[in-house]
């Protein structure tokens, strides 16, 4: 009990201070269009309690953005479906990594010919993965 104690009060002292120190601000997704001139990049994502609507991204347009908390108890997620022509690709964009809400958390997503890359926390931008054939 005196240990659940000692952990509970050094998990609300984290807490507190991260509070205090303000300036993490809130997590993010977010996607760019550099797929091709000429091609719209549709994108749709939901969570366990947001459906968002659908966008609709032009070639090297603004980043489509979405900026969220994370949740108490680790189920914070994002799926999306990216969709250009006939090809589409559904995936997780984002999942919470651990019990506790972290803040400032940043993928950032490019759409290009070969596929979907993405930045973690503005480290190199890598291929996640190739789009999925069209389904016939
Ligand atoms: C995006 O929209 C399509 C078509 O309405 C739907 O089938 C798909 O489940 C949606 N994806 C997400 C992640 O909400």
């Amino acid at each position: 009990m005196k240990y659940l104690i000692v952990f509970l009060l050094t998990i609300a002292s984290f807490f507190a201070l991260n509070e205090a120190a303000g300036d993490c601000g809130k997590n993010r997704v977010q996607f760019i269009n550099q797929i091709a001139k000429g091609v719209i990049l549709k994108v749709n994502c939901t969570s366990l309690d947001n459906t968002l609507h659908t966008q609709f991204l032009p070639y090297k347009g603004k980043p489509y953005q979405i900026i969220f908390d994370e949740a108490f108890g680790g189920s914070t997620r994002w799926l999306c479906t990216l969709q250009h022509g006939k090809i589409t690709q559904d995936f997780r964009a984002y999942n919470q990594g651990s019990m506790f809400p972290r803040c400032g958390q940043k993928r950032d997503y490019f759409a290009r010919k070969d596929g979907i890359y993405l930045s973690k926390n503005l480290g190199p931008t890598l291929l996640k993965l190739n789009w999925a054939p069209p389904k016939p």
